[in-house]
C-alpha cells in the first residue's frame, strides 16, 4: 500500500497490514452476525468464541504449560507495576526488583507505596545502557518475588537469557517485547504485558500468572486489582476490552502464520543486525546507547555528535515518511523501534536513509 508510513512508533506501534485490512473487513459486520464485534455482547457466543481462541492463540505460540492461568486486563502495564506488590508480596518478605532503567524505576516506584523493596541488581551507575550480569544479583534471601522488565524500551536494552531464581518466583514485565522470541514460560511465576507493541493495539494487557500464586493477597485489595477475580472468571468478570482482544487474536494468528515464535525471532535479528551494522559500520558518526552484549532487538537507539544534528535527522526523516525516530523524552538520541509487525523493507529504507543523511552531514 503506497500511503503506509515507515512506522518506528514505540507503542502503540505498527500493525501487520494484513491484520488491519482483515479488521476493517470484518468491521461493520463482524462475520455474517449484522453488526460491529464491538456492538456484541460480551456474554454472547460469539464474542465469547474470540476470547477463548485468544487465550488459546497465546498458550500455543508461547508455549503455557498447564498451571498458569492466561488473564485479560485492563489499566495498563502500569496496573500491574501496582497489582504485582497487592497480590504477590507477604507480610515479612521484601520485593525485589532488578533496576535496568526507566521502566523497571516505575514498577519499583510502585512497589514502594505496599512494602519493603530490595534492588537485587542495578546498571544505574552506567546510566542503564545495560542488564546486569548474573553474576551481579544478590537476591535477598525472604524475597516474595523477583521483578525484572526484559526489554527497556526506553534505553533500548533487551535480557539475552533470563537469571535463575531458584524457588523465589521470577516475574516479567515483557511489555515490549512478548513473543519477539520463543520463551520458557515455566521459569516464570508471573508475566504481564500490554499489548500495544508486539500483541495489538492499546487497551488490554496479557498476564500469564502461575496458579499457586493467585488468591493469597495479604492486604485489602479493590475487587478488580486481584488476580483470583479475573482468573476464577476467565477474564469476563466485568466488561473485557473486547475490540482490543479481538485485535490481539488477529495478531497472533498473524504470527502461527509467519511460522510462530521461532520464525518471528528470525525475522527479528535480521532486521536489528542490519540497523545495528548500520550504526557500527558509520565510522563514529551513529553510536549506539546500549552496551553490545545488552542490545534490544526490538528498540535500537542511537546518538549522533550533537542534539542539533539528531533533530535534523528527526526533521529529513519524517520529511521522508519516516515515524517515531525520535528518542523518548527522557533520555534524547534517536530510537527505532522495529516490532514483530515492522516490515523488513521498512528498515532496509532506514537504513538507506541513514547512508544517505551520513553523506549529506556527515
Ligand atoms: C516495558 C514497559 N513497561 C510498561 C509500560 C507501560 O505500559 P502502559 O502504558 O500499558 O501502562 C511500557 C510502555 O511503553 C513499557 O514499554
Amino acid at each position: 500500500m503506497a500511503n503506509r508510513a515507515y512506522n518506528f512508533n514505540a507503542g502503540p506501534a505498527a500493525l501487520p497490514l494484513e491484520v488491519l485490512q482483515q479488521a476493517q473487513e470484518e468491521f461493520v459486520d463482524f462475520r455474517g452476525n449484522g453488526m460491529s464485534l464491538m456492538e456484541m455482547s460480551h456474554r454472547g457466543a460469539v464474542y465469547e468464541g474470540v476470547h477463548r481462541e485468544t487465550e488459546q492463540l497465546l498458550r500455543e505460540l508461547l508455549g503455557i504449560p498447564d498451571g498458569y492461568k492466561v488473564l485479560f486486563i485492563q489499566g495498563g502495564a502500569s496496573t500491574q507495576f501496582a497489582m504485582v506488590p497487592m497480590n504477590l508480596l507477604q507480610p515479612g518478605k521484601v520485593a525485589s526488583y532488578i533496576d535496568t532503567g526507566s521502566w523497571a524505576g516505575k514498577a519499583i516506584k510502585e512497589a514502594k507505596l505496599f512494602g519493603q523493596t530490595a534492588i537485587a541488581a542495578s546498571s544505574e551507575k552506567d546510566k542503564y545502557n545495560r542488564i546486569p550480569s548474573a553474576a551481579e544479583l544478590q537476591i535477598a534471601p525472604d524475597s516474595a518475588y523477583v521483578h525484572l522488565t526484559s526489554n527497556e524500551t526506553i534505553e533500548g536494552t533487551q535480557w539475552q537469557e533470563y537469571p535463575d531464581t531458584g524457588s523465589v518466583p521470577l516475574v516479567a514485565d515483557m511489555s515490549s517485547d512478548i513473543l519477539c522470541r520463543p520463551l520458557n514460560v515455566s521459569k516464570f511465576g508471573l508475566i504481564y504485558a500490554g499489548a500495544q507493541k508486539n500483541l495489538g493495539p492499546s487497551g488490554v494487557t496479557i498476564v500469564i500468572i502461575r496458579e499457586d500464586l493467585i488468591g493469597n493477597p495479604s492486604m485489602p485489595v479493590p475487587t478488580m486489582l486481584r488476580y483470583d477475580t479475573h482468573a476464577k472468571n476467565d477474564s469476563l468478570y466485568n466488561t473485557p476490552p473486547t475490540f482490543a482482544i479481538y485485535m490481539t487474536n488477529l495478531v497472533l494468528k498473524w504470527v502461527k502464520a509467519q511460522g510462530g515464535a521461532a520464525a518471528v525471532e528470525k525475522a527479528n535479528r535480521a532486521k536489528a543486525k542490519l540497523l545495528y551494522e548500520a550504526i557500527d559500520q558509520s565510522g563514529g558518526f551513529y553510536r549506539g546507547f546500549a552496551d553490545p552484549g545488552s542490545r534490544s532487538i526490538m528498540n535500537v537507539t542511537f546518538r549522533m555528535a550533537s542534539e542539533e544534528l539528531e533533530k535534523l535527522f528527526v526533521k529529513e526523516s519524517e520529511a521522508e515518511g519516516f515515524v517515531g525516530l525520535k528518542g523518548h523524552r527522557s533520555v534524547g538520541g534517536l530510537r527505532a523501534s522495529i516490532y514483530n509487525a515492522v516490515p523488513l523493507a521498512s528498515v532496509q529504507a532506514l537504513v538507506e536513509f541513514m547512508a544517505e543523511f551520513k553523506r549529506r552531514h556527515g
